[in-house]
């Protein structure tokens, strides 16, 4: 009998990716199960047992969570990533690099194809099918949940039929995504864009903290490496800004946000870690960065943030973005003070030794340096234009 067709599955151990493995392989695959631990919280070691129990050939639990960071994370907070100006691209981020996972899996052990568990109204699917064709363009890319078409009761039900374990995933209405850098939260009465989010959708921005409260980030060249005056790693910094963010209840984002294919979306994030390293990082850059070179990238993030939301990573135009944004970190090296009440965090100190704040210019005190007759002649040269039009066609409305 000739050998069975492989394939590594993308799984989480919730419901779908737990329903895909008996469906493919009731369609003569034999299906490795790959979860990819990214610092999502819950029992991924449980899960990569329970693959085998629902008919994997072979499960496996691979730590991504330096690479994460390393190759993702870092590139996003170099550039202050936010899909919309809000959204810290949580789910976006991961996609590429699960992709790279599965593809090195294929590799390793003969596998033909991948399959992810996305359906076919999201983002994700594009992400992941753009990444695993740049990467590997002859392997054959399966999307058994967007395949199957059914309903999440259908597929409890397919999963009851089957007498499948899958009974701990089935009471959450939402559909969460989660990793070191936030979680995705989805579905459920969060579809009424009017409904205010239930309390116990959040996890990691508790506000048990009793605020006001500080945290100061040292960076060097645009990577976070030290948090309250002890060095960590970058890993280590977003575990512990995620917990002390989270902890004064900072980090959440309610909105409707615009998906590639076409459809509006309510979405709640709760990304303590993302959103303050981002604050205190954009607040390092105001200090270090050359006027023009922040002004032009303020706008390259936008766009990095787009390329990335849009499935992009391996595409030339991403690299090219980064290769500008590192090139701008070389000077962004020092620390920033963050305070946080309520819900809130705000900047309220930074300092460093390519500080381009000069307290001479910048005093109105005696100590000032600046001379001010270079001012006169500037500003009359600078409106020289505008004053020129307006002699001829009144100011402008
Ligand atoms: N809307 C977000 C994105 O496209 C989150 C998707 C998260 N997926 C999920 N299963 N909740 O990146």
């Amino acid at each position: 009998m000739p050998n069975k067709k492989k394939v590594v599955l993308a799984y989480s151990g919730g419901l779908d990716t737990s329903v895909a493995i008996p469906w493919l392989g009731e369609r003569g695959y034999d299906v490795i199960a790959a979860a990819v631990d990214v610092g999502q919280q819950g029992d991924l070691e449980g899960a990569v047992e329970r693959a085998m129990t629902l008919g994997a050939a072979d499960s496996m639990l691979i730590d991504a969570r330096t690479e994460f960071v390393d190759g993702f994370l870092m590139p996003a907070l170099k550039m202050n990533a936010l899909y919309q100006g809000r959204y810290p691209l949580v789910s976006a981020l991961s996609r590429p690099l699960i992709s790279k996972v599965l593809i090195d899996i294929a590799k390793e052990t003969g596998a033909t194809a991948v399959a992810h568990g996305c359906t076919g109204k999201g983002n994700d699917q594009v992400r992941f099918e753009v990444a695993l064709s740049a990467l590997a363009p002859d392997i054959e890319v399966l999307a058994p949940v967007r395949d199957w078409g059914m309903s999440r009761e259908q597929t409890i039900s397919y999963a009851e039929e089957r007498g499948l374990p899958i009974s701990s995933t089935k009471s959450s209405p939402y559909s969460i995504d989660e990793n070191v850098w936030g979680r995705s939260i989805e579905c459920g009465v969060l579809e009424d864009p009017w409904a205010a989010p239930p309390a116990d959708i959040y996890e990691v921005t508790s506000g048990d903290a009793q605020g006001p409260g500080e945290m100061t980030v040292g960076f060097e060249s645009g990577i976070p490496v030290s948090i309250d005056g002890e060095s960590v790693t970058p890993l280590n910094a977003i575990e512990a800004a995620g917990k002390i963010a989270g902890s004064y209840g900072f980090g959440r984002v309610d909105m409707v946000e615009d998906r590639l294919v076409g459809i509006k979306t309510r979405e709640i994030y709760e990304a303590p870690a993302a959103l303050s390293l981002i604050s205190a990082h954009r607040d390092l850059e105001g200090l270090t960065l050359e006027r023009s070179v922040a002004r032009e990238k303020r706008h390259l993030e936008l766009k990095w943030a787009e390329v990335v939301y849009e499935g992009l990573w391996f595409s030339p135009l991403r690299a090219a973005l980064d290769a500008f944004a590192e090139s701008t970190q070389v000077p962004v090296s020092g620390e920033v003070r963050l305070s946080f009440t309520s819900g809130g965090c705000t900047p309220s100190g930074r300092r460093s030794e390519k500080s381009l704040y000069d307290h001479g210019l910048a005093t109105y005190d005696d100590d000032d340096v600046f001379d001010h007759a270079d001012a006169a002649g500037f500003v009359r040269l600078w409106g020289l234009s505008t004053r020129n039009w307006s002699k001829v066609n009144g100011p402008g409305d």
